[in-house]
């Protein structure tokens, strides 16, 4: 009794609280920018950090798992902090956004990259994770274009990828909260929007989130037939290593620039090849993952609050380490069984690659924020977990200790131009 009116008191308290600093959240997706004034204006952006930096004593609502809490013991001051709302298996903490880098790191250094945990700008959304998904719509997936995958699929180039992932390595970092981490995004949003200059129906936009600096990006090929239906390609661009520092080292070459490569090698694909989908695709860099999914959360809520009839997403997410027998691994957990299968007969039926399926065992990427909105999702891996590329979310994570080639992530592009063909129609 008393907990729920304190729950009730902290609610409207924390919602007060909430919708005072930030401005109203308008996920106008569509809306295209001109690249070049944008970056022209990143001097601008440079100026705000200051007050970015004063965002970091702000509120963070985090959802995690019991059982990962029970592991982290007392290293993170959990101890003397009461859940705020508690779930069958899952319960929300308040904690300060600068104390969400070092949550992360403790979880990796604890579990060896198996724990995870939702981070919300607002207590409402975090009570959202206690409450079991809706159940995702059944998908309709079929196979029966051969004669226009077969074509793309010949003209997916592997130097191409290893290009990608070299330029955005090269920055020093990608982190959500610093000057190249925003700056790489405005390179990213200027590549795509060079490679897609001569189609009226593909516009490349920056998406602005209301409580860091780095923007997703936004690759919108509007459907010709059925436009209202959309498919989203997606992987994050951010990178993060150790903690502690806001301008760390961390190339983030596999983790996570090999899956923005072969989605980029996919789109470049696309045009190339004049491919017009009927549903509207979608490709989305985003930002802020490294943090606790933030970017794609707030992207993936939105897209949910809009009524967006999304019919199936697919998360790219470390691509380029061949860690395991097997070339592609699907993860099986918070993901969607149906489209998994889909994945697996597009591997069997364009490619000779071999599949297999492994668990991440906690929502380690992107696809788990459209999954809990109830959406399709799927997730394509290098490795068997455990398997994977053992140097990310450090300064070794670099082209170089990948064999300073892209021979792997090449099939995950491969498969992406598979994806967009049999769902685009
Ligand atoms: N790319 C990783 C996820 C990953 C790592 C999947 C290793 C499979 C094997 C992702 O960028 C990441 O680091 N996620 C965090 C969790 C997130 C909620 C902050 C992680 O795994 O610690
Ligand atoms: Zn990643």
């Amino acid at each position: 009794m008393v907990y729920k009116k304190f729950l009730k008191v902290f609610f409207s308290v924390s919602l007060f609280f909430f919708t005072q600093p930030l401005p109203a959240f308008n996920p106008d997706f569509d809306r295209g920018v001109d690249i070049r004034s944008a970056v022209e204006e990143s001097r601008k952006i440079e100026s705000e950090f200051a007050y970015a930096e004063d965002e970091r004593e702000n509120p963070v609502w985090i959802s995690v798992s019991d059982t990962d809490l029970a592991g982290l013991g007392n290293e993170f001051d959990f101890t003397s902090r009461q859940p705020l709302a508690h779930g069958n298996t899952v319960s929300v903490f308040k904690v300060k956004e600068s104390e969400l880098d070092e949550l992360s790191d403790i979880m990796n250094r604890r579990f060896h990259k198996s724990a995870g945990f939702f981070a919300h700008t607002s207590f409402e959304s975090a009570l959202k994770d206690i409450i079991a998904p809706p159940a995702a719509m059944a998908g309709a997936f079929t196979i029966d274009r051969p004669d226009v995958v077969k074509p793309m699929l010949q003209m997916v180039s592997e130097e191409n990828i290893s290009d990608i992932i070299t330029k955005l390595s090269a920055y020093k970092n990608r982190y959500y909260r610093s000057e190249t981490g925003v700056s790489s995004a405005r390179w990213l949003a200027g590549y795509w929007k060079e490679l897609v200059k001569d189609r009226a129906d593909v516009s490349v936009a920056l998406h602005r989130h209301a409580s860091w600096p780095q923007e997703s990006v936004i690759l919108t090929v509007k459907g010709s037939a059925n436009p209202e239906q959309v498919a989203v390609l997606g992987g994050h661009f951010d990178s993060i290593a150790g903690w502690g520092s806001s301008d760390p080292v961390a190339p983030g070459a596999d983790d996570n620039a090999s899956g923005i490569a072969a989605l980029t090698e996919a789109i470049r694909v696309m045009v190339k090849a004049g491919y017009k989908p009927k549903i509207t695709l979608k490709f989305i860099a985003y930002a802020a993952e490294e943090v606790g999914l933030r970017g794609s959360r707030e992207i993936a809520d939105a897209f949910k609050k809009e009524g967006v009839a999304v019919q199936g997403v697919i998360q790219l997410d470390m691509a380029n380490y061949k860690g395991s027998a097997d070339d592609i691994y699907l993860i099986a957990d918070h993901t969607n069984a149906a489209q998994n299968a889909f994945l697996g007969k597009l591997i069997e039926t364009y490619t000779n690659y071999r599949w297999g399926e492994t668990k991440c065992g906690y929502a380690c990427s992107d696809h788990a924020s459209w999954t809990a909105n109830g959406f399709i999702a799927s997730f394509p891996f290098e490795a068997k977990m455990g398997e994977d590329n053992p140097n990310i979310h450090s300064a070794k994570d670099t082209l170089a200790q990948t064999g300073g080639h892209s021979k792997h992530a090449f099939k995950f592009a491969n498969l992406a131009v598979a994806y967009l063909v049999e769902m685009g129609k």
